[in-house]
């Protein structure tokens, strides 16, 4: 038996809370509060965010666009999130921060941005929207490597052979299907050897850990709102402005232009050029508000988050028929994100019961990141799946996926002991209820309590 967290409240009293602490969600007797360990997918905003967003949007105006008192107020309020932002990700002096929708739309203006004659070199175990907005005919694809070194290795090697002028080397600060933290200062060696950028996927890291552009020597970084605790709707992209500055306007239009005549537009430099219409100032203002939230309690979180990912993977890992997949094993630091599998139970069908039975909130499947779950699980197929309804044996062979479990703030002591409890009730007993399938996933039976339970839309 490995020991349960003990839960001290100087563990928890520095953790921000989240607007979805406490929620209740139904079980087949009543109703439990919710265990999120869906972060890696979409984090609850902070309360902090909340009261900032309630904040802009009681009088927002105009942006850049009016000299009325709420004009300005959203002006100001739009331009100290985009220097809150930068300081977050620890920006140069002449490096843009350039708001988008997401990370994958921060990648594609980057692609977008990129000289004509460039290389990209990722590794296939990237998420895919950090693996495909360059477009395969200018993409060099790393195989997934079994080690840290094989990885730097294998970079070196292909960053040897490009012929371009330029060349990009995008990667993920930590992996979204095992938490892995990527060596970093390694790549960035290696890329500078060869005179190429670097441009790191922070979306799974800047929820858990530090980013200092400046400080690493890192050319670009993207991450997004809804992976730190802010709403849906913003992301970012920060680093040189050079490329960037002499692209042609990602969303050519207004705000994005000095001057149009009939016969000449001149289009802005700087993050304008490439936001164009009017800007999601809700959005990035709650996202500045979860960066300085995150930044200001960052000791507190990476304590709380050590203590209880630590405890998870060892519950999980000492449960008989629990498999936890990671690349390179205990060699490099792990954010809370751990995959696993159950020997005879489908990953769809674990993930169904988690949610129905116990009011656990995790993701299955491959995560947006095919190439590295197929490696993982590479060797794993198994049989699973009573006429793909209970879950339990009955031959059919089993699906390549995973279940991911991802803490974050509004996950708590006591429920990383249900998670453990349940993986272990489910591995020995299988699931209570039966799950049917249904086009891609599986259909959670109504396990709706007595109408007590508050209304969550
Ligand atoms: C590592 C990583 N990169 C990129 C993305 C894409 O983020 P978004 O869907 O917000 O664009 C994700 C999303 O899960 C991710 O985990």
């Amino acid at each position: 038996m490995t020991a349960t967290l003990e839960a001290p409240a100087a563990l928890c009293a520095g953790v921000p809370a989240t607007a979805t602490d406490g929620l209740q969600v139904p079980v087949p007797n009543g109703w439990i509060d919710y265990a999120n360990f869906d972060h890696a997918a979409s984090t609850p905003a902070l309360r902090s965010v909340m009261a900032a967003v309630e904040r802009v949007v009681s009088g927002y105006g105009s942006v850049h666009r009016g000299n009325g008192h709420p004009s300005r107020m959203t002006s100001r309020g739009y331009d100290a999130a985009r220097e809150e932002v930068g300081r977050f990700v620890g920006v140069r002096d002449d490096d843009h921060v350039v708001f988008t929708r997401n990370t994958t739309d921060a990648w594609n203006l980057l692609s977008h941005a990129l000289p004509q004659d460039t290389t990209v070199v990722a590794f296939a175990s990237e998420h895919h929207s950090t693996l495909l907005p360059w477009g395969a005919h200018r993409t060099v694809t790393l195989g997934v490597p079994a080690t840290v070194a094989d990885g730097i290795r294998a970079l070196d090697a292909a960053l040897g052979a490009v012929t371009t002028q330029h060349c990009l080397v995008v990667v993920a600060g930590a992996s979204n299907v095992t938490g892995e933290v990527w060596p970093i200062a390694e790549i960035v060696a290696v890329a500078r050897r060869h005179g190429a950028r670097v441009a790191l996927d922070a979306a799974q890291l800047a929820p858990h850990r530090r980013i200092d552009l400046a400080a690493w020597d890192v050319d670009y970084v993207a991450f997004s709102g809804h992976k730190v605790y802010a709403p849906y709707g913003t992301g970012v992209l920060a680093g040189r402005g050079d490329w960037l500055d002499t692209a042609a306007p990602y969303l050519p239009g207004g705000g994005a232009t000095v001057s149009v005549t009939a016969s000449e537009v001149v289009w802005a430099i700087g993050p304008e050029r490439h936001e164009g219409g009017t800007p999601n100032v809700v959005g990035t203002v709650a996202l500045a508000a979860a960066c300085a939230a995150l930044q200001e309690h960052r000791a507190d979180i990476a304590l709380y988050e050590h203590a209880l990912g630590a405890r998870l993977r060892r519950g999980l890992a000492a449960i008989p028929g629990v498999h936890l997949h990671t690349l390179f094993g205990s060699a490099v630091d792990q954010v809370a994100v751990v995959a696993f599998t159950v020997d005879g139970l489908d990953a769809g069908v674990v993930s169904a019961a988690l949610s129905a039975e116990y009011g656990i909130g995790v993701r299955d499947g491959r995560f947006c990141a095919h190439r590295l779950v197929d490696h993982l699980l590479a060797g794993q197929s198994g049989t699973v799946g009573a006429g793909g309804q209970s879950g339990m044996p009955s031959g059919r062979p089993r699906e390549v996926a995973a279940v991911r479990a991802s803490l974050g703030l509004a996950t708590r002591p006591h429920h990383v002991e249900r998670l453990i409890a349940a993986v272990a009730d489910l591995a020995t007993r299988g699931p209570a209820l039966r799950y049917v399938r249904s086009g891609a996933g599986w259909e959670l039976p109504d396990v709706s309590g007595p109408a007590t339970g508050a209304r969550l839309w």
